[in-house]
């Protein structure tokens, strides 16, 4: 990988910023503020997808100003920079949800494959309530009609990579969110 501020090539491919880190950091602020206000009083747990969100993760739990418990699962499911449709639970929970209110915190929802099998995996133990809080969304691409409840950033159907996310692995320690440049 090789980079210069506006420009990164991974792989193949080449990149340009899309959205420049403090935006993204703005974006979380917003979410976070979001949270606070739908969970004060309250003791979810936060449960991360890595490895995509990571950073979302970490930035994100720093502002939260309520008791939470923090857990992750692993999902596994695109391949170079299309959705396989064939979601794999690599890592799976290890905290007993059953009565908890719980949020998933992810990177992104693109068709909500990933998002859809998560939520059946989850609900078969029996939290309180179950919500999404995703950096990016996709709603041009997301097959399903479950509520995206908390939503950073909305955008159309590009390939993105850094600040977690990943081309074939690469680009996730990158600060900023760069897009495709065909
Ligand atoms: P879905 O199952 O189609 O919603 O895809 C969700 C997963 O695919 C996310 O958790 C990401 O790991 C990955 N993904 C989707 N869109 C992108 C993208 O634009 N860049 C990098 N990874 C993506
Ligand atoms: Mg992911």
């Amino acid at each position: 990988m090789s980079e210069n501020p506006k420009r990164v090539r991974i792989h193949d491919k080449n990149f340009r910023v899309m959205i420049p880190s403090a935006q993204v950091e703005q974006a979380v602020e917003q979410v976070a503020e979001q949270i606070n206000q739908r969970y004060a009083g309250q003791t979810p747990i936060i449960i991360g997808v890595l490895a995509g969100a990571c950073m979302f993760m970490s930035d994100l739990v720093r502002r939260l100003n309520f008791d939470c418990q923090i857990s992750y699962v692993k999902l596994s499911s695109y391949c170079g920079t299309e959705s396989t449709g064939d979601v794999e639970m690599r890592l799976g929970l290890d905290v007993d949800i059953e009565g908890r209110d719980v949020v998933i915190v992810e990177d992104i929802v693109d068709t909500g494959r990933s998002m859809k099998h998560l939520l059946d995996y989850l609900g078969r133990f029996k939290p309180a309530s179950l919500a999404i809080c995703t950096l990016f969304y996709k709603p041009n691409k997301f097959l399903y009609d479950f509520p995206i409840d908390f939503a950073a950033m909305s955008i159309g159907d590009e390939f993105i990579v850094g600040y977690g996310l990943d081309y074939d692995q690469l680009g996730r320690n990158l600060k900023d969110v760069y897009v495709v440049d065909e």
